[in-house]
């Protein structure tokens, strides 16, 4: 018998990844996905903790599968509604304990158990799986059966040891660790034979990834990335989120060498004051980050940054945020993401006395964002006219219309045919949208795809 399993996913790409893993540990027992949790036998909250108020937008999301647990207990069923990701890891026990509705709790390290948890169930039971286990969740979980279209992600690493005073990821996800290199070249082989033409690397600290290399030498993100470049069928890589303090000579010098590496990095400063970097303990100072965008855009000079600001960090000044602002003016970005600092409970900040008032943050936050805007729109702009290479992903909005990506992660829309879905295409570019590109087919001659040969 099919089962329906909804999964609904809440903030960064690796939840992303996490969640279709957990569709493929969940397919063996008869799970199938579906698009709605009406009606489903499980629904997973594959959960956030980096925004403000992250337990208590999961309580009233809870709130909102009342209503449908109950009409399947009408019919005799049992709604399954498990809390996976970074709250259920933060919050633990105290979910089972606030929430009737909850059966299952499990952390971002162990739903390779889920099919265990959900046996141990029975009629009406509840579990819960926090642990940091030594096992490997990676090993233990089937393999990919489908993707959802050419451009995939890859988790290559896991976890953070940097703690920055502001964050909890250190504490919801644990500490670094890296894949086994023959794991990651094998899952990204396999990718390509599903179809997959794009593989975006994924860590929380993805450059600090580090292993045993086919050569037997210690190898790090650069080496890694130049080794899935000789994949026959992958045409693009990327890898996200980048550390300053990572980004090494080997991962800078495959910007300059690898073709398939696309010119787009995520290199968050959070800010530009080194009062405050040292105060976030983010181990760089403003100048460090200058040297290191020119070293980078010295090996590949039409690259495209982004990053994250925090404003209003404890003890800011107007002063410090002045420099985020010259740091932004001088480096200029294509995208960024910014917010208010919000203090999260158990994180050194929070404790801090000198915290900033909301008025002076939202302030800040807007004058930051106009100038943001202003560089992303000048980056847009830039590319009116040009020809760009796009992987066209998905069907667009509109019929006849498909979305795809340029190299530097923009979303582009364009008029072909489905069957292009997959084929890098020459675009030129006649439209500059608020969050996206319009233009025209040049040529439908895609790059050719070298035999899959591994
Ligand atoms: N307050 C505001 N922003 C935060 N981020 C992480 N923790 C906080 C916090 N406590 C932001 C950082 C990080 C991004 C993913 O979220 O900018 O890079
Ligand atoms: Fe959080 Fe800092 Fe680690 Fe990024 S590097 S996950 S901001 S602690």
């Amino acid at each position: 018998m099919t089962r329906k399993l909804f999964i609904k996913t809440y903030g960064c790409q690796m939840n992303a990844y996490d969640s279709a893993r957990m569709a493929d540990v969940m397919a063996p027992h008869g799970y199938a996905i579906v698009d709605a949790p009406d009606g489903a036998d499980m629904v997973v909250l594959n959960t956030c903790h980096i925004r403000e108020k992250a337990a208590e937008k999961v309580y009233s999301e809870l709130g909102r599968l009342r209503a449908l647990k109950q009409e399947k207990a009408a019919q005799g069923e049992r709604m399954i509604v498990a809390v996976a990701g970074c709250v259920a890891q933060a919050e633990g026990e105290e979910m089972l304990r606030r929430s009737d509705l909850v059966d299952i709790v499990v952390g971002p390290q162990v739903y390779h158990r889920l099919p265990e948890l959900v046996a141990r169930l029975g009629r009406d039971g509840k579990a819960l799986d926090t642990e940091f286990p030594t096992d490997d969740k990676f090993d233990a979980m089937p393999e990919t059966k489908a993707v959802e279209g050419p451009a995939a992600f890859l988790t290559v690493q896991e976890g953070c040891d940097k703690f920055c005073t502001f964050c909890v990821v250190p504490y919801t996800r644990g500490a670094e660790y890296s894949r086994p290199v023959s794991q990651i070249v094998a899952e990204a082989r396999h990718l390509v034979d599903l179809g997959v033409r794009e593989i975006t690397l994924l860590g929380q600290n993805v450059n600090a990834f580090h292993g045993a290399g086919v050569d037997g030498e210690a190898w790090g993100l650069g080496q890694l990335i130049r080794h899935l470049a000789r994949i026959g069928g992958l045409e693009r890589l990327r890898y996200t989120t980048s550390h300053p303090r990572d980004m090494d000579d080997e991962l800078i010098a495959a910007h300059r060498d690898e073709a398939k590496l696309m010119p787009y990095l995520h290199l968050p400063v959070q800010a530009g004051s080194d009062t405050v970097l040292e105060a976030m303990n983010r181990g760089h100072t403003a100048d460090d980050y200058r040297r290191l965008v020119g070293r980078i855009r010295a090996a590949r000079p039409d690259i495209a940054l982004s990053s994250d600001f925090i404003v209003g960090f404890p003890g800011e000044t107007d002063r410090d945020f002045e420099a985020t602002l010259d740091l932004v003016r001088e480096v200029g970005f294509a995208q960024s993401f910014s917010f208010k600092y919000s203090a999260r409970p158990g994180t050194p900040a929070a404790a801090a006395r000198k915290q900033v008032p909301d008025d002076v943050k939202a302030d800040r936050l807007a004058r930051l964002q106009a100038l943001l805007d202003e560089q992303a729109t000048a980056f847009a702009q830039d590319c009116l006219d040009r020809s760009i290479d796009v992987l066209l992903e998905k069907p667009g909005r509109y019929p006849g219309q498909l979305i795809g990506r340029s190299p530097y992660l923009q979303a582009v829309h364009v008029v072909a045919p489905d069957h292009a879905i997959g084929d890098i295409v020459s675009v030129r570019v006649s439209e500059v949208m608020p969050h996206s590109l319009r233009g025209e087919l040049v040529s439908t001659a895609r790059t050719p795809i070298a035999a899959v040969a591994h």
